[in-house]
Parts: C-alpha cells; sequence; structure tokens
C-alpha cells in the first residue's frame, strides 16, 4: 500500500513527557529488539504421521519461518516426558521424547535454523519434573528424611494422623497442591512401605513434583543441564514458572487465590477505570507465598555467568507472572535474565487508556535497569488473541472457550488482532509471536470436552475449560487431510472447520493476507530498526479514549480502538492492518505511516 494521504490532526508541538522511551544505535545484544516465534512442537507440523506434531516436522517447515523473518526460535519443551502436562513435566532434561524425534533431529534442526540466520531458545522447566523423574523415583523409594527426598519438598501432613496436606497451598491447575503418598507403594523397582506416608509439593499437576532449589544438588544439576544445551549451540532459554522456584520459609498457609492466568477479566466495552493503577498492573501476577520471593535471583545471577561462560549473547527469557512491572523488571537486571514476557501487556482490555497506561510503565520500569521490553499478546497457556479480542462478553481472557459458551465474533476477532499486532510490532523492545497468529488463526471455541486433554480441564472437574483450544494443530494446506498438518491427516486434536481459511498455503503471497501483513511489518521494522527506536505519544491523541498512536524513528503508528472513523495523519502509508477508507482511519484498525 502507497497512499498519501493530506489531512493532519494537528500542528501542535509534542510534549516532552509524551516521550517515553528514548532509543539507541549503539551496539547491542541480538535479543534486545528481536522478533521471536514460538513453536509449540506437538501443534507445529507432524513429520512421522502420528498426528502428533514433532521435530522433523519443524525442520520441513523452517522455510515458513524464514519468509516470515523472525529472528529466532522458542521451542516448547520437547524432552523425554510422559506428556501429563504436554511436556512441561521432564522426566529426562537431556534428551529428546521419541514422540518427537531424537537428539540427533534436533541437532538437525537446530543446523537448519542457524543455516537460515535463525536462533534457536529451548525451553527449561526447573520448577519441578515428572514424577517419572529418577530422582523422584529415587524419592518415593527412600525414607522421609532421607537425602533422596531432600531434592523435593517433601513435608508431613497436619493432624493428629497426618492426613491433612502440610498447608492450604491450592495446585494452579485446581484441588490441592499437595499429594500424599501410598503407605506402601512399589517404586523404582522396590517395593516400600511407609506407615505414616508424606505429602509433596506440586504448584501444577500431582505429577510434577516441585524441586526444592534450597539444595544444592539442583542448583547444581540445572547448570548442567544448561551447558548440556548451550554446548550443542542454543541460543538461550525460556525460563518456566521462573518466579516460583523458592517458596516462603515454613512455608506458611495463604488465603489468596491462585490460577494460570491471575485477576479478574477486563471488559472491552467498559470505559477505563479512571482509578487504574499508573504501574500498570492488569492482575496478571501471581501472589502469594510460592511467588516472586527474593530468593530466586541469586539463582539467575548463577545462570547468567554460565551464559556469559560462551560466545553469541546467549539469553535468558523468564515466563514470570509477576506485578507490578517494577517487580518484574527486577527478573532482568543486569546481572540476571535478559527478557520477562510481558503479560501486563497481554491481559490489557482492548483499551487505549489501559493499553498506553500499561506500555508506559513498561518503559519506566525496564528503562530503569537497561533491559527491552518484551511485548507479547498469545501463547500456549491463553485463548488467542484473534479469539480473545473478539469475545462478546466481559471475559476477554477466561482459561479456554466451552462449546456451550457465547462464541466470539471471528470477524471483529481477526480485525483486531491484526490492530493489535502491528501496534505491538511497531513498538521498541523484543516480541514474541505465537505460531499460527501470522495466519491469524482463532481459538477452537467448540472442542468437545471428550477430546480436551489439558491437567487444568481435569483439576477443575472441567470448571475450566483449559488450554487445549490455543493448541490445536496448525493448518498449512487447505486442501490436504488434517490441513497439511502431516503426512496423514491424522491430528491429535481436531481442527475446526474454520482453520481452512486460515491455512498457510491460502495466504502466500496473497496481498493483503494476516501472513503477508506480519511479513511486512517484519520487514519494515527491520528495515527502520523500530526495535531499538524509541517511543513518543502523539498529539492528538495523547490522552484520547479512542486511539493509541506513537512515533518510532519517524514512522508514524495509529491505532483506532474505538468505533468512529479517525482522521489520518499527513504521510506515506506503509502498512496498514485493515483497508483504510479515503483520509480516515476506520475502528479497529492500526496504520504505519512515514510522517
Ligand atoms: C507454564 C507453562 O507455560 C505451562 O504450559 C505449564 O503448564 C506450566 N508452566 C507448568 O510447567
Ligand atoms: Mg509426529
Amino acid at each position: 500500500m502507497a497512499t498519501t494521504v493530506p489531512t493532519t490532526p494537528t500542528d501542535a508541538p509534542l510534549t516532552a513527557d509524551a516521550t517515553v522511551h528514548v532509543g539507541s544505535d549503539a551496539a547491542r545484544e541480538w535479543w534486545r529488539d528481536a522478533v521471536i516465534y514460538q513453536v509449540y512442537p506437538r501443534s507445529f507440523a507432524d513429520g512421522d504421521g502420528d498426528g502428533i506434531g514433532d521435530i522433523p516436522g519443524i525442520t520441513a517447515r523452517l522455510d515458513h519461518l524464514r519468509t516470515l523473518g523472525i529472528d529466532a526460535v522458542w521451542l516448547s519443551p520437547f524432552y523425554r516426558s510422559p506428556q501429563k502436562d504436554a511436556g512441561y513435566d521432564v522426566a529426562d532434561y537431556r534428551d529428546v521424547d521419541p514422540l518427537f524425534g531424537t537428539l540427533a533431529d534436533f541437532d538437525e534442526m537446530l543446523a537448519g535454523a542457524h543455516e537460515r540466520g535463525m536462533r534457536v531458545i529451548v525451553d527449561l522447566v526447573p520448577n519441578h519434573t515428572s514424577d517419572q523423574h529418577a530422582w523422584f523415583q529415587q524419592a518415593l523409594a527412600a525414607a522421609p528424611g532421607s537425602p533422596e527426598r531432600a531434592r523435593y519438598i517433601f513435608r508431613d501432613g497436619r493432624g493428629p494422623a497426618g492426613d491433612e496436606p502440610p498447608n492450604n497451598w491450592q495446585s494452579i491447575f485446581g484441588g490441592a497442591a499437595w499429594t500424599r503418598l501410598e503407605a506402601s507403594s512399589t517404586a523404582d523397582g522396590d517395593a516400600f512401605d511407609e506407615p505414616n506416608p508424606q505429602w509433596y509439593l506440586h504448584l501444577f499437576d500431582s505429577s510434577q513434583p516441585d524441586l526444592d532449589w534450597n539444595h544444592p544438588e539442583v542448583r547444581a544439576e540445572f547448570e548442567d543441564v544448561l551447558r548440556f544445551w548451550l554446548d550443542k549451540g542454543v541460543d538461550g532459554f525460556r525460563v518456566d514458572v521462573a518466579h516460583g522456584m523458592v517458596k516462603a520459609d515454613g512455608l506458611p498457609d495463604w488465603h489468596g487465590h491462585v490460577s494460570m492466568v491471575e485477576g479478574s477479566s477486563g471488559d472491552d466495552e467498559q470505559p477505563t477505570d479512571p482509578g487504574a493503577p499508573e504501574d500498570g498492573s492488569t492482575g496478571a501476577g501471581n501472589q502469594g507465598p510460592m511467588f516472586d520471593q527474593d530468593g530466586v535471583h541469586e539463582i539467575y545471577r548463577a545462570w547468567h555467568r554460565v551464559l556469559a561462560e560462551y560466545e553469541g549473547d546467549r539469553c535468558l527469557v523468564a515466563e514470570a507472572w509477576v506485578e507490578p512491572l517494577s517487580r518484574l523488571a527486577r527478573y532482568v537486571r543486569p546481572d540476571e535474565m535478559h527478557q520477562a514476557f510481558n503479560f501486563s501487556f497481554l491481559t490489557t482490555a482492548w483499551d487505549a487508556a489501559a493499553l498506553r497506561r500499561v506500555v508506559a510503565a513498561s518503559y519506566r520500569a525496564n528503562d530503569e535497569v537497561g533491559a527491552p521490553t518484551t511485548w507479547v499478546l498469545s501463547n500456549h497457556d491463553v485463548v488467542r488473541h484473534a479469539t480473545r479480542l473478539g469475545l462478546p462478553t466481559a471475559g476477554v481472557r477466561p482459561n479456554g472457550v466451552f462449546a456451550t459458551d457465547p462464541q466470539p465474533d471471528e470477524e471483529l476477532g481477526l480485525r483486531r488482532a491484526r490492530a493489535a499486532s502491528l501496534l505491538m510490532l511497531g513498538m521498541p523492545g523484543s516480541a514474541y509471536l505465537y505460531q499460527g497468529e501470522e495466519l491469524g488463526l482463532p481459538e477452537h471455541t467448540t472442542l468437545p470436552n471428550e477430546v480436551r486433554q489439558d491437567p487444568g480441564h481435569f483439576r477443575t472437574d472441567g470448571a475450566e475449560a483449559g488450554r487445549d483450544g490455543c493448541r490445536v494443530p496448525l493448518p498449512w494446506e487447505a486442501a490436504a487431510a488434517g490441513y497439511g498438518f502431516g503426512p496423514t491427516g491424522d491430528t491429535w486434536l481436531p481442527q475446526p472447520e474454520s482453520y481452512r481459511r486460515y491455512a498457510a498455503d491460502t495466504q502466500y503471497g496473497v496481498a493483503g493476507s494476516t501472513f503477508e501483513m506480519y511479513r511486512a511489518a517484519l520487514a519494515v521494522r527491520r528495515a527502520e530498526g523500530l526495535g531499538h527506536g524509541g517511543l513518543t505519544w502523539l498529539d492528538p491523541w495523547v490522552d484520547s479514549p479512542d486511539v493509541v498512536a506513537f512515533t518510532n524513528r519517524g514512522v508514524v503508528v495509529v491505532a483506532n480502538l474505538r468505533s468512529a472513523p479517525v482522521p489520518l495523519p499527513d504521510g506515506e502509508v506503509l502498512l496498514a492492518s485493515g483497508e483504510l477508507a479515503g483520509t480516515t482511519l476506520p475502528a479497529d484498525t492500526t496504520v504505519w505511516l512515514r510522517a
């Protein structure tokens, strides 16, 4: 698109405090402005036809990623695992699960990505292991108080018979966070009797026992795991539950609420709450004695030192549901991690003032510690933003959508998702994309409950739909069985019929397709250096309830979030998320212009 439009809303000078972030052309590490694409291996592409995505499937589709123009790939876990939580239950941190291939397949995929100029980040799951991990099996076969038990968090129960959990903590997936051992069991091949059985802590599923990070062996083991993958040549790690590894001394009771995605839902039709916190808090923080304890930071300082021994700016990205943003910024101090997902941004309603508030607070907090902001709109744990932004009710971020729930407006959701993505990609910092968002893919919102696999669905007795709807296998070819997910047409979760319309092959080279919009956005972002630019709010929209507008290195980004069209500023249109109406910007549309 290259239209020049004459109308300008104002000639008023920018006010100084409209500048919320100053850019820099100084030499920098690659991750500071990288666009990183999340591959969820079981749902990306299936190489062997068993209906489950795998590493050879990823290798075969690397050119899709190169064409898109991303800088790096983050792979969710592919390690040996009984798959009780889709691989976030690791039984062996140094091997590939046969479901996904072999270590040789991994090496080939890594080399293929590097040859194409893309880096690779792998997932590290240090808060808990699988109950099938050798350490946990040894702990089950050992006595209370033994060194084997000391690597996990075993405790005697409360009450005279020890049959009440050691404290009142709830699992993030629902139910108690403690499970009691059997009085007699066969663990690690040995029959074992424990007349007064202990309990073990699991912040997630009972198959995911929490490690005790006060134990030096735990610390040493994970440093070694880091080295194993660094030696293979990976470029970094996404750290699972980075805010949960250290628990408050004494494991005190907690009367607050825990959930995967914290806080209440925003209502995208509600006027913004004028009293909303200026620190950008949106309810995206997990709280309580199991989260964000000061002791976690020493772990990241140690890991930072390990990574620093390797050349090539390897990085650590924190999955930490922590608020306020100033508290999250502590994870990315100069000697700790390098990035932390900005979930406050992800959980912000489609509301101009709320978005400006969270964006400003993010730069304020991260600039203070010299870290980039790390934007994200979708991942494998939340309802895809193409659906979230089209939901009819106040619940813009439920934990999944049931077939019996009010259904999203697909067209509105896609329109807003494209606008939200262009807004995000226009901002300085790093950005994460979740596989399929470059196709505009919606959530599967009518999955039959019988096929659901998320432990969060079962542990809440079916009260929460869970995360399966955002994990449905990708559509690659509209005309093929399983929309080209793999050679047999099998898919581990059923795909909705609508996925035909989103298949990658219907979008390649098609002007106006979501894939081509993302591709163009990444190209402009790179050419203009937007990732390391600055951000200044643009008049007359500095306080607008309808519009978010800013300049970044001479590129003007305007997002219209409300129903009435607004006049476009002067400039050459570089990109737009939807059709422009003459010299106006329609509702739920973002435009990039050269001023
Ligand atoms: C966060 C991961 O993203 C999620 O998928 C997983 O269930 C939990 N951590 C537990 O590992
Ligand atoms: Mg397979």
